[in-house]
């Protein structure tokens, strides 16, 4: 089954959104380093800034997907619907983060993704992606 990498809003800015928050990768960098990384494992790789589709797409994992690496932006404090979704997904969870919500501003500090979460990644840049992607194919072997 593939592992599906799921991106939420404003991802698709990497690069050049708070670099030095973010750093300078974009999002095809991160894509094209966890394809590297991923050899015959399939991975769909994916964002949208669209609440609903994201929502969509979690569902679809969980028919589809042998483990779900997420970095859901900011519908991380926000998605009740999200959190739903989530617990409802039967493929494992891993949680990422760029930088580390947990020190940063208070509105960060509601997380309605990690409940759902076998595992969170946060603080490590995209690293983190390549972390949970080494995790995912261990679960999955
Ligand atoms: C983020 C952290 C969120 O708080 C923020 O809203 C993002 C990016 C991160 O990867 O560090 O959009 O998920």
């Amino acid at each position: 089954k593939p592992i599906y990498v799921l991106n939420g809003p404003n991802l698709n800015l990497l690069g050049t959104r708070e670099p030095e928050i973010y750093g300078y990768d974009t999002l095809a960098d991160i894509e094209s380093r966890l394809r590297q990384k991923a050899g015959d494992q399939a991975l769909e790789f994916r964002q949208t800034n669209s609440e609903g589709e994201l929502v969509d797409w979690v569902q679809e994992a969980s028919r589809e997907a042998g483990c779900l690496i997420l970095n859901a932006g900011a519908y991380t404090h926000t998605s009740v619907a999200l959190h739903d979704a989530l617990r409802a997904c039967t493929a494992p969870l891993i949680e990422v983060h760029l930088s580390n919500p947990a020190a940063r501003e208070a509105f960060r500090q509601t997380n309605y993704v990690a409940p759902a979460a076998v595992a969170s990644i946060a603080g490590l840049g995209p690293h983190g992606y390549e972390v949970a992607l080494e995790a995912a194919i261990r679960m999955k072997a």
